[in-house]
């Protein structure tokens, strides 16, 4: 497990100093995919950059497996940054060697030898799906191509952590999922704990499970990804995932007679004949004007528009068995 207790980060300038984290606690079990999202200057890079210590705190502790390495140094530092790699949303490749040297480099300040060096680099390139590549220098790579050499590189000595800054930021969008699929797939192969940081909510709905939400250096929300997209608090979390079911509305719609109403599913439910039990107990004329579902998870989210004509009576009625049924029930108009 790795525990962030009680971070802070402060930075001083000759005028003033402020803090980029502000005492940040989150803990992340063995094995999960955990994601950190948050706009730009968040404080997410630095929070990242805690664990392995190349930001130092300047208060709390960094835990991993119930050894506090806060303020390690020297040798025992070194130890521990083998054991958690690193990849970037700019690959941060050697441009002056090859594939091959760009992947064995972490190995060779190791101290392996030329042959398990060798073994290692080409069981690395296999596993990124790049074993052509080992003597090609990085110009001559696509992006996706040198984050899987980052990929490759940050796995050279058997890291339990991996931690991800942006790493699919760079990409374009068919790139960034094939990485994404790789990352999920590296994890389910070899159990490491992975650290996703980005601002992007897609990322967190393609490969967490559990998310933290930073905002302004605090962590304003954390919990499950399903939970965090179907019912999110803060009113920062509530924005970020908006757009993920927000469903334009033509104009004209508002202007209808009856009432208008946004209907919210998750879990089993979003699978239920709620409409047609709708439909069938009160009889009233329900009509789908919108709708999307999505899988978080592989668990269903759903959001529906409807439109209900009938009496006062009648739709609130029909509003309150929906409430009773699904995730929420929010009344546009009528
Ligand atoms: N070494 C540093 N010195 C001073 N300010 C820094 C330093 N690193 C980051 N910051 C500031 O801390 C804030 C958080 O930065 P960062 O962690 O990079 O955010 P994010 O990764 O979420 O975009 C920003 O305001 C940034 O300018
Ligand atoms: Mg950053």
């Amino acid at each position: 497990m790795v525990s962030i207790e009680n971070i802070t980060v402060e930075f001083h300038t000759k005028e003033s100093s402020f803090k980029a984290i502000d005492a940040v606690t989150l803990n992340i079990e063995d094995g999960e995919v955990f994601g950190i999202v948050g706009t730009s200057g968040a404080g997410k890079s630095t929070l990242l950059r805690t664990i392995n210590l190349l930001q130092k705190p300047t208060s709390g502790k960094i835990v991993i497996d119930t050894v506090d390495i806060t303020d390690f140094s020297g040798a025992k530092l070194r130890d521990v940054r083998q054991k958690i790699g690193m990849i970037f949303q700019h690959f941060n490749l050697i441009n002056t060697k090859t594939v091959f040297d760009n992947v064995a480099f972490p190995l060779k300040i190791a101290g392996a030898s030329q042959e398990a060096i060798a073994k290692r680099v080409h069981e690395l390139l296999n596993l990124v799906g790049l074993s052509d590549k080992s003597d090609v220098y990085p110009s001559k790579l696509s992006g996706g191509q040198k984050q899987r050499v980052g990929i490759a590189r940050a796995l050279a000595n058997n890291p339990k952590i991996l931690l991800c800054d942006e790493p699919t930021s760079a990409l374009d969008l068919e790139t960034t999922n094939a990485i994404l699929d790789l990352l999920k797939d590296i994890n389910r192969k070899l159990g490491i704990t992975t650290i996703v940081i980005t601002h992007e909510m897609d990322v967190i709905k393609k490969i967490c499970t559990k998310v933290a939400v930073m905002d302004k250096g605090i962590v304003v929300e954390t919990g499950n990804v399903y939970d965090i997209f179907s019912r999110p608090q803060h009113p920062f979390t509530q924005k970020l995932v908006a757009h993920t079911l927000n469903l334009e509305l033509p104009p004209r719609l508002f202007h209808e007679e009856g009432k208008l109403i946004k209907v919210i599913y998750n879990g089993d439910k979003a699978e239920n004949p709620v409409l047609s039990d709708a439909i069938r107990t009160f009889g009233v004329d329900i009509n789908v004007l919108h709708g999307k579902i999505e899988y978080i998870d592989e668990k269903p989210l759903g959001v529906l528009i409807l439109g209900i004509k009938d009496d006062e009576a009648q739709c609130d009625a029909v509003i309150d068995f929906l409430r009773e049924r699904t995730a929420s029930v929010e009344v546009y108009r009528g």
